[in-house]
């Protein structure tokens, strides 16, 4: 017979999505209700992601089918859990910051930034992406946005906004976009301070920063600013470029920005013909990812479109959302939110997802 204790008890081992301890105990299954033979369910999910909602669906209703249940009703409410937030952090509402950095120039932190801040998107997630780099402004000509941001009270700037992603670049303010910015430290460090207090970020998931190449000042300035979620470090896979992020890595290790994960960029070409070429050779991402003992998230591919999307403005996550490099780039960005979400889940001990700050987004699901 179907009645409610039945179905709890069904329910009570179904693992969490993500962090794989059952549901109920960790306080993901919220409410279990039942009518008859049908189940309505709230749960409560740590990303919006489509993948993560279809497993704990799937996880649900096999439990609940083997009981007798015929149909599952999912009330689904989202809450991706914050970073710390102490009481003078320039972006309380900004759920976790993550900063795309390397040592090495040229090895595409701004292309990964970009399209790893559109790949978060279209899971589902409210995103930001602040240009850090002061002297070489990428974002501007990458995300096809120009123009001034305004200031609706006379206080704080909005960000200018396209393809459903908030951002902010020096390169907004400049009125000559061929100018060159000719400043000294503490003026970087004073536009980068205006970027994250003088900014109407609103309430975020995930602000990406995408960092000047060299050495660790603006990451240091972050880590003195606020508290970082964690850096996704970027490199190229030949000896020449792992030297530099090596030093990049042990950078972040003395500042204790944690490392979630390694992003290998122009690992391999694809020649028409079908061949596999490792141009810059093999195994540069995992050695760095072992060194930084963290994940080594995905290996992007040398794609023309990649360069020629960036320069259009129009980025091949946006251009191409069904191509091969886009899901590459979605592959990344779930291990990415995955890793978060773990750390953060052990940062606080496990037990409960903390309630955090913002509003809630409820979604009825059948
Ligand atoms: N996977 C790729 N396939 C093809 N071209 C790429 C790829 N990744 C980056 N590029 C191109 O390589 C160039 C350098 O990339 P990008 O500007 O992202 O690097 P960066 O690390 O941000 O550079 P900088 O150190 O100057 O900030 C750009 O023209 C970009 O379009
Ligand atoms: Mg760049």
């Amino acid at each position: 017979m179907l009645d409610l204790p039945t179905l709890e008890a069904a329910l009570d081992p179904v693992l969490d999505p993500v962090f794989e301890k059952p549901m109920r105990a960790i306080g993901s299954l919220l409410e279990v209700k039942l009518e008859g033979t049908k189940a309505s369910l709230r749960i409560k999910l740590p990303s919006p992601s489509p993948t993560i909602e279809a497993k704990a669906r799937r996880r649900l209703e096999e439990a609940a089918k083997r009981v007798g249940v015929t149909e599952v009703v999912l009330d689904i409410q989202v809450e991706v859990p914050t970073r710390e937030v102490l009481g003078d952090d320039p972006v309380p509402g900004v759920r976790n910051v993550i900063l795309v950095m390397s040592g090495k120039g040229g090895v595409g932190k701004s292309t990964t930034a970009v399209n790893l801040t559109l790949a978060l998107a279209k899971l589902g997630h409210r995103v930001g992406l602040l240009d850090a780099d002061i002297y070489g402004p990428s974002i501007p000509t990458m995300m096809g946005v120009s123009g001034q941001p305004i200031s609706k009270d006379g206080k704080r700037i909005s960000p200018l906004e396209r393809f459903g992603v908030k951002m902010m670049s020096i390169g907004f303010l400049l009125e000559d976009e061929k100018q060159a910015v000719v400043w000294r430290g503490p003026m970087l460090h004073g536009a980068l301070k205006q970027f994250l207090e003088d900014v109407d970020w609103g309430t975020l998931d995930f602000l990406v920063l995408d960092l000047p190449p060299g050495t660790g000042d603006v990451a240091l300035t972050m880590a003195q600013k606020l508290k970082v979620t964690g850096v996704v470090m970027v490199t190229t896979p030949q000896e020449v470029a792992l030297q530099d992020v090596y030093k990049s890595v042990s950078m972040c290790h003395k500042l204790s920005l944690p490392i979630l994960g390694v992003v290998e960029n122009m690992s391999y070409f694809v020649d028409p013909a079908g061949g596999r070429h490792d141009l810059f050779g093999k195994g540069g991402g995992q050695k760095i990812a072992d060194f930084a003992q963290a994940p080594l998230l995905g290996q992007i591919p040398i794609v023309q479109a990649v360069r020629e999307q960036g320069d259009k403005g129009f980025p091949i996550v946006q251009a191409q959302p069904d191509g091969e490099v886009t899901a590459v780039f979605l592959s990344v960005a779930e291990a990415l939110v995955e890793k978060v979400l773990k750390d953060h889940f052990e940062r606080t001990g496990g037990e409960k997802l903390p309630a955090g700050k913002g509003p809630t987004r409820l979604k009825i699901m059948r």
